[in-house]
């Protein structure tokens, strides 16, 4: 494959083009009644691996002008989530699609072998696939200021190479789409529902089908389900809604009530958010973007509990004998590092605006801060931004800034639900 040069607006262009981000006879009971079960969803992790990407100054570019994922590091966020999952020793870990930065075929490879160290430790992992990770036309490799097309992973390939990663220990497995139930316990069952096989964003009638009979089994088995997707069944923000909201949303929403299945895991949005409803929707922030967070979600047979938990990167490379000063603080590295990345990026939107140099800083500061904060999900108060927030609306405002604004007082790291009957 041919060798480009990179620029940074071909870079930019191309992200423009980029979509936003068998049956077993014996369900296993991993727990006894009495003790929780306890699943882990992290979603979005745009790995990518160090085979195909040497950190150089054309992934630079490209990173630098993306949304704000601490991409330089993914090596390092992936192996301290293996290394947190290992001690934690959940009954399931839920990766909800985006696995790979651009679908390379290399980076689901060597994900792969990643995931072969948790299964070693004893921990099962569950994939799907998000909208970057299958038959990828965008795949790329990076090497210096170089970058060249990648190859891709077909739906067939994913399965194969992932087949210990819940395809193998699926209860059922849906023919139309790479769709399947994991049971972690007699009384809980994981749907893993691929919404990229009918279309975009789409599932397809088939799956819809084979979804309900899933349901209906789970049903008279006596058993609850917690759903996953990548994508979201609900509308999390009006300003995304095609491409976000899976064109089934609704219905699946109306069936998913009806069987009283207890929530729905998703992400694809990068932050984290939860609405409310009859059958409530988690969207969890992108593992691989500040605040770099997972979920941890804890059943009992009569209540579900979510909450974020941060990964800890610092205390893994102290733990490894790392001396990168960014690795051994990365918390904060991460936070400024996403901060930075959109303050430039307003910055330059705003570069013929006619403020002065200082009225365009402080416009750029505050959404790129306010920005860091909503995606946490955290609540976060107004009052150090009042002065940046008065200037952007004395300036003709803006719809990104309102719209985070409006949550501001809002959790979306936690959520109860209780099962009832
Ligand atoms: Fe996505």
């Amino acid at each position: 494959m041919g060798r480009r040069r990179l620029s940074a607006a071909a870079l930019a262009a191309l992200l423009l083009l980029l979509p936003a981000c068998g049956a077993k006879e014996d369900v296993p009971a991993v727990t006894s009644r009495d003790e929780p079960v306890t699943l882990v969803q992290a979603t979005d992790l745009h790995y990518i691996s160090p085979a195909i990407c040497d950190n150089g100054a054309a992934f630079h570019t490209m990173v630098e002008n993306s949304d704000g994922k601490a991409m330089f590091y993914i090596q390092e966020i992936m192996e301290t989530f293996v290394d947190e999952m290992t001690a934690l020793q959940p009954d399931g870990v839920l990766l909800t699609g985006d696995l790979t930065l651009l679908g390379a075929k290399a980076s689901h490879q060597d994900l792969a072998k990643l995931l072969d160290k948790l299964r070693e430790a004893g921990v099962q992992t569950l994939v799907i696939p998000g909208n970057h990770d299958l038959d990828s036309t965008s795949a790329l490799s990076f090497d210096g200021e170089d970058y060249a097309s990648a190859e891709g992973l077909s739906a067939e390939e994913f399965e194969t190479l992932y087949a210990p990663y819940g395809f193998d220990q699926a209860l059922s497995r849906d023919e139309h789409s790479l769709s399947y139930v994991y049971a972690p316990r007699k009384d809980l069952r994981v749907v893993m529902l691929d919404a990229n096989a009918g279309g975009w964003c789409s599932v397809p009638d088939e799956t819809m089908g084979w979804l309900e009979q899933q349901l209906k089994a789970a049903k008279r088995a006596g058993a609850r389900v917690v759903a996953a997707s990548h994508q979201n069944l609900a509308v999390h923000d009006p300003r995304f809604t095609w491409g976000y909201q899976i064109v089934e949303g609704d219905d699946l929403r109306a069936l998913y009530e009806k069987y009283g299945v207890l929530c729905n895991l998703s992400g694809h949005l990068h932050n984290q958010h939860i609405v409310d409803g009859a059958v409530p929707e988690v969207a969890t922030s992108a593992l691989s973007i500040c605040p770099n967070q997972y979920g941890v979600v804890t059943y009992d047979g009569e209540t579900l509990s979510y909450e974020t938990k941060e990964l800890d990167v610092a205390a893994w490379a102290a733990k490894n004998g790392r001396t990168d000063a960014e690795l051994l603080d990365f918390a904060a590295y991460s936070e400024e590092f996403m901060t930075a990345v959109n303050r430039n990026k307003t910055a330059a939107k705003l570069a013929d605006s006619g403020l002065t140099e200082e009225e365009a800083a402080l416009l750029a500061d505050t959404v790129a801060r306010l920005n860091t904060a909503y995606f946490s999900g955290a609540a976060f108060d107004l009052a150090p931004y009042e002065e940046g927030i008065a200037l952007w609306r004395a300036n003709g405002g803006n719809r990104h800034l309102e719209s985070i604004a409006a949550e501001a007082a809002e959790d979306y790291r936690c959520l109860t639900v209780t099962a009832g009957g």
